[in-house]
């Protein structure tokens, strides 16, 4: 059996008094919820006063970083290295999310680079993957994923996905409102899943799908109860509390 994930991606929302009081009520509410594995993932700036939030508590929460750079240590200026995520509690990292795909100009090959780097670093990453609107509209949907998962499956080879996430996130959805239906959830999810198992059948069994774009516990029901769903990945609705509890205890249900 997969575990459900739920992941709060706070990307660079809020400052250290809101998002103290966020998190604190988070921690309250999903204090007896054992059987989703939950991680939330400020902004570098706030990971460490957050991570000591999370160990005063003594929550399951789990701390990410929201992405890292492609290059170990050295003269990165304003970049963060893999090894300082770990080094200050993370367990896991985003990694090619589209806002860095798309405005930051992060190619499958960089990204595939930081896949190997997390790796190395024993950080969990969250694989983002997507088409844009164009793409889907022109019929490129899958091919454009699969190019997205063959290029850190080249780089890394397959097992090294044993331990990791992907996260299936049409681009068009991202904080837009207009969600994937559920038939097209199910049917992406399950080509990945299909996808891996040309490689690895046990690994792609094994290997937690989530979705992403637009999440709202009012929407999250038929898309978490899809066969080949493993959680999501929630932006918007990760500031509010009451939201991504909800959409915490939607997936334990
Ligand atoms: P959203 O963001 O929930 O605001 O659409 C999702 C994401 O960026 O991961």
């Amino acid at each position: 059996m997969r575990r459900k994930f739920l992941g709060g991606n706070w990307k660079m929302n809020g400052l250290k008094s809101g998002l103290t009081a966020l998190l604190t009520a988070v921690i309250q509410q999903l204090k007896d919820l054992a059987t989703v594995e939950v991680a939330v993932f400020p902004s570098d700036v706030y990971l460490e006063s957050m991570g000591n939030l999370l160990k005063a508590q003594h929550s399951a929460i789990a701390l990410g970083g929201q992405n890292h750079c492609d290059h170990e240590e050295g003269a990165y200026t304003g970049e963060t290295a893999p090894g300082m995520l770990q080094d200050i509690g993370c367990r896991y990292v985003l990694l090619g999310h589209s806002e860095r795909r798309h405005t930051f100009g992060e190619s499958n090959r960089v990204i595939a680079r930081k896949f190997a780097l997390a790796k190395q670093h024993h950080l969990i990453p969250v694989l983002c993957v997507g088409e844009t609107e164009m793409q889907r509209d022109i019929g490129e949907t899958e091919a454009v994923v699969r190019e997205q998962i063959n290029a850190v499956v080249n780089e890394v080879g397959i097992n090294a996905l044993a331990k990791a996430i992907i996260a299936y996130e049409p681009v068009w959805a991202i904080g837009t409102g207009k969600i994937a239906t559920a038939e097209a959830v199910q049917e992406m999810h399950a080509m990945i899943r299909k996808h891996l198992a040309n490689s690895d059948h046990d690994i792609a069994q094994n290997i937690q799908i989530i979705y992403g774009g637009s999440l709202k516990p009012q929407n999250a029901k038929d898309i978490f109860v899809l066969p080949d769903v493993d959680g999501g990945l929630v932006g918007g609705a990760s500031l509010k509390a009451e939201d991504f509890t909800a959409l915490a205890k939607l997936l334990a249900s």
